[in-house]
């Protein structure tokens, strides 16, 4: 299958909001969806010891201004874990059919749980309780414990499960479930970004800007000009 690479180049003068031009890819991939999850990316956290881990998450919120992304997670998986020791973490977007990768450096912090809230209420009752039902990276017996533990902890919610189908036993007028308290939105704020496009003959195309993520009264970040620079691929 030939790839569906882009003619186009970054511009000369390199934009002075590179968070604006990384939403534009992002959004275009998501628009295009070549892949099932365009909005894929691999997550790199530290351990105490500073050994790297990488995984993939889904990246829900795009944010250009003021420049984070968001996914959502269990506080207490190792990623959770190892963000609230060290909260210094790295992202990659891959679109291989666009030839584009993003590259993200940041800093994370723990969504507001308002908006933790409101993402929770927009998943199905089933990945609700799977995020009640599952105690993510913790080891388990078998998959059948696993199982067990999630419908005893469905009964508990007053949930029914029948035929895979997830229903509330009495909604009341209710059809959510409350969200796990350790379960939430991490905002990943970039203090470095980097867009590569690919280019002929891995004469590829590379630029990054950084900026400084000073931290704020109100558990945010202020930020200061990006600046850019293009660098041999
Ligand atoms: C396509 C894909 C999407 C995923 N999305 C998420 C996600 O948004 N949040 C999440 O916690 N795990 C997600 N996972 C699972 C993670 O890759 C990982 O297995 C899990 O979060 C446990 O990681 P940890 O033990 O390092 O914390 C996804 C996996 C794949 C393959």
């Amino acid at each position: 299958m030939n790839k569906i690479v882009n003619a186009s180049i970054l511009p000369q003068t390199l934009p002075n909001q590179p968070m604006h031009l990384a939403k534009l890819w992002f959004d275009d991939a998501c628009l295009k969806k070549n892949q099932p999850n365009p909005n894929a990316m691999t997550l790199v956290t530290a351990s105490e010891g500073n050994q790297p881990s990488a995984r993939i998450v889904l990246c829900k919120s795009f944010i250009a201004d003021p420049g984070y992304v968001v996914f959502f997670t269990n506080y207490r998986s190792r990623k959770g874990r190892e963000i609230m020791h060290n909260p210094k973490v790295s992202l990659v977007f891959h679109w291989d059919q666009l030839g584009r990768q993003i590259r993200i450096e940041g800093k994370a912090i723990l969504s507001s749980p308002e908006e933790s809230d409101a993402y929770f209420k927009t998943r199905n009752l089933g990945s609700q309780l799977s995020a009640w039902g599952s105690d993510q990276s913790q080891p388990v017996e078998s998959r059948k414990e696993l199982i067990d533990q999630i419908k005893c902890r469905a009964d508990e919610l007053g949930l029914i499960i029948e035929n895979s189908e997830v229903s509330l036993k009495d909604s009341g007028n209710s059809t959510t479930l409350p969200r796990p308290p350790h379960w939430g939105g991490i905002q990943i704020w970039a203090s470095t970004i980097e867009l590569w496009m690919d280019g002929e003959d891995r004469v590829h195309d590379r630029a990054a800007w950084t900026r400084e993520l000073k931290p704020t009264d109100n558990n945010i970040f202020s930020t200061s000009k990006w600046l850019g620079t293009r660098l041999q691929p």
